[in-house]
Formats: C-alpha cells, structure tokens, sequence
C-alpha cells in the first residue's frame, strides 16, 4: 500500500499553480457523450477519478485521446455500448452522470450504482425523480439503474428538487441538453462546475441558461457538435492549499483561481487573521503569525463548502480559543477524520452536526489513515503541521482529487513523500 512520509514544522512558501477542477471534469468528460464529433477539452487534472472516467468512456466505444499533458480530446459519434463496466463504474461516485448522458443521447441506460467517498448515505432519489420527470421508465435496483423511455417518450419537464444537489442539477442537465423541449430545475445547485458544464454544453451548442442561479432553464437541441472547451481552476483544491499555507504559517502565491469562487473561503482564513491580497486569477496567502478562533457552517455555493470542512479543522486546532464547525450537507462527514486529528493532539469534541475545536500549542505526528479524499488531504495537511513525522495511509483517496501533490508541496518547503509498502 502506498503512503505519504511527512516531516512537519516547515512554514510553506513559494508560489502554486491549481489545476483544473475535479468536480468539473468528471461531469464534462462524461457530457461529451451527447456530442456527435470530436470535443477537445483543456485544463484536465491528471488525477484518477479522470482516469478512471477516460478508461470507462474508451470501454463504452468513444475514442479518446490525450494529445498534451492537461488536453483530453474525445470523439463520441461512433457507436457507444450504453452498459459501461460495472467495476471501474464502481470506483467513483461521478460514474452516475454517465446515466444522464445515455438517457439523453440513446433513450436508455444500464449503469452499476456508483461508488467513491463514502462518509455519508449518500443517496441519488433526486437524480432518479428528475429522470422519470423526464419520461423515462427507472428501474433502480439495489445494484444498477436501469433506463428507457416510457410510454410517452422523452419530454421536457418542469422539475423542483426536494434537496439542494449537486450531481442532480448536473445529471438532469446532462440527460435535458437533448431531450425535445423545455426542462427547467427549481432549487437548483449554484456550484461553480455546474456553471462550467453548461459553458462546456452551450459551446457545443446546448441551449442552457440560468445555471449558477436556482432556476436553471434547458432547451432540448436535436445534436451537439464538437468544439474546444477548458475546465475553470479547482475552488477546493485552491482552498485546501490556502488552509496548509495558513496552518503551516507560510506566504504563497496560488496561482491560476477565480478569486470569486473562492470568497467564502478567504473571508473565513481573513477571519482567522491570516493576510489574503487577490489579484485577477491568482491569491496571496500570508500567516500572520497566530490564528484566531472562527466559526464556520458549511452550506451549499456560494457558502463554506462542505469539501473545506475537514481542512478548515486542522486550521482551528491550531487556532487561539474555541472554533465551532457546523455541517449542514452530510451529517457523518466529521468522522472521516477528527479521531485521526485527536491522535495528533488535537482537541475536538463532537455534537451531531457541531464540531468544538479547541486550539492547541501543537500537533503530533503520529501515522493515520485517509478515509475519504478531503480527510486524506486535511490529514497531510496536519503532517505538515505537526512536529515529527506522519505516515499518511490509504493515500488512494488524495491521489483521486489532487494532482501532483508531492510536487507542488515539495516545491513549496514541505518535506513530504510518497512510499509504496
Ligand atoms: C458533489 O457530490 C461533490 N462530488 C462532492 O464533492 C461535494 O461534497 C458535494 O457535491 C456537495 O458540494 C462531485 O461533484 C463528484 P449533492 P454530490 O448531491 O453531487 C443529498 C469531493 O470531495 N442528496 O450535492 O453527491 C446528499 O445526501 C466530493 O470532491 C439526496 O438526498 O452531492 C447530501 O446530503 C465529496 N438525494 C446533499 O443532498 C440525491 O439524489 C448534497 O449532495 C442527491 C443528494
């Protein structure tokens, strides 16, 4: 097994480059299959959630290639098998938009419940309603998700989502770009890659607007054709650096972000008392010495991202006084890592869906497991702080959502590797 050896204690400084996003791409790689032709997709993190999808969409019969490092180019007007391979399908959680892309280009689907991070139920009732609003007969077992039209065939439809959901919003966006009609989501996500895959649609010729609001409106076009299109900057993988800079004490520039994606991010760490000057596509991180308590609630875009909250907590044990973390989106998330945090020293008690930190002089290395990918990298995080050395395991999970790790840390001062047991 793989893990990653850390020597805390070294302030990072230096200058990081952000990739594309995670959340983006494994929702546009997914989407090419609506288009008849070849789509050309640029700033792609190397990470391998993306491989895994490149695997799946190369099994299903599209051609794909990657003809510069960051460059994905796929060609989905062959034949396309609409049953994907259950085994790399169950890898990931993103394999479900495939259902949407099916449904929408070829009228059916067979597609292996998904799998990935698991710190909470994580159920997909939202994605199956907006489907069957859509016209198609669901037959959603305990296993897969089987999909036709129904008696009426494919229509537009109006659909309110009972839950604020990401990968709903998405999903039926996906299914809707080519379905005849109107499809409007009510209560829609506003997330960031939600705007950029209906950029990425309406570039090949989709007909979406509303996306980054609560309301987002689709028009069903007859096909998509192929175009050139580049994924935005990864809000959380930018945070989660700009959380190691504030808990390391360091000074860096992160470069290539939309600050606007991030604010609510730099507000908390301003709170906290660390310097953040913005520029046009890049943040100044400074540590101004100490941290000061905050409090934080997560909520959906554009409040705290719930995929900050374990970073954030390593940030306010290393912060004067009481912090309190509030998760409003998956109530089980703390227990990903707190009790690997407490092994560190930190000091963090749990009530529900409130986390009370309080801050300590110092964290421990100690050697600890990764149990989802946002924990794996609040834990890394804590090795760089920590004095001594920490062992980092199950380090498959970071290695899904963050590319080249050890290189821009390393380039950065930390004292971190990769070792294979
Ligand atoms: C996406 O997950 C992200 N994953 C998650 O990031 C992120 O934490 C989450 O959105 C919230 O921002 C990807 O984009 C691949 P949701 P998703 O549907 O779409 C409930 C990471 O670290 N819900 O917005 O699964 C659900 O239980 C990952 O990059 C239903 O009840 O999240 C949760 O409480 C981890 N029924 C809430 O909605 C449904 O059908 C939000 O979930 C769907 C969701």
């Amino acid at each position: 097994m793989a893990r990653y050896e850390i020597h805390g204690g070294t302030p990072l400084n230096g200058t990081v480059t952000i990739s594309g996003a995670k959340n983006a791409a494994v929702a546009i790689l997914p989407a090419a299959l609506l288009v008849r032709g070849t789509c050309r997709i640029e700033n792609v993190p190397d990470i391998s959630d993306v491989r895994i999808l490149l695997d799946i969409l190369e099994g299903m019969g599209a051609k794909v290639s990657r003809p510069e490092p960051g460059v994905v180019e796929i060609d989905s007007s062959g034949e396309i098998d609409t049953q994907p391979e259950d085994t790399l399908v169950k890898k990931m959680r993103a394999s479900y938009y495939l259902m949407g892309a099916l449904l929408g280009r070829y009228g059916k689907a067979h597609v292996a419940l998904p799998g990935g991070c698991n710190f909470a139920s994580r159920p997909i009732d939202q994605h199956i309603k907006g489907f069957e609003m859509l016209g198609a007969d669901v037959d959603y077992t305990s296993n897969y998700v089987e999909m036709k039209p129904g008696e009426f065939g494919l229509q537009g439809s109006r659909i309110n989502l009972d839950v604020v959901s990401v990968g709903a919003t998405i999903n039926i966006m996906i299914a809707a770009a080519l379905i005849p009609g109107q499809t409007i989501i009510d209560n829609a996500a506003k997330e960031p890659h939600i705007v950029d895959l209906a950029n990425f649609l309406n570039t090949m010729g989709a007909r979406i607007s509303g996306a980054g609001t609560d309301t987002v409106k689709i028009r069903g076009v007859e096909s998509l054709h192929g175009g050139t299109y580049a994924i935005i900057p990864d809000q959380i993988e930018a945070g989660t650096y700009m959380a190691a800079v504030a808990a390391t004490g360091g000074n860096v520039l992160v470069q290539n972000v939309i600050p606007k994606h991030m604010e609510c991010i730099t507000g908390k760490l301003q709170e906290m008392g660390v310097r953040i000057i913005p520029y046009d596509d890049a943040i100044r991180v400074q540590s101004t010495g100490k941290l000061r308590h905050t409090t934080v609630k997560t909520r959906p875009y554009p409040g705290f991202p719930t995929d900050m909250q374990a970073q954030i907590c390593v940030c306010m044990s290393r912060a004067s006084g009481y912090s309190r973390l509030t998760e409003s989106v998956y109530e089980t998330r703390f227990f990903g890592y707190c009790t690997e945090l407490q092994s560190m020293g930190a000091n963090i008690q749990i009530n529900n869906k409130t986390a009370t930190v309080i801050g300590v002089d110092k964290l421990y290395g100690a050697n600890v497991a990764a149990h989802d990918l946002r924990a794996g990298a609040a834990l890394v995080i804590a090795g760089l702080v920590a004095e001594g050395t920490t062992n980092v395991e199950n380090i498959h999970f970071v290695e899904r959502g963050y590319e080249n790790l050890i290189g821009k840390l390393t380039a950065l001062g930390a004292e971190i590797r990769r070792l294979e047991d």
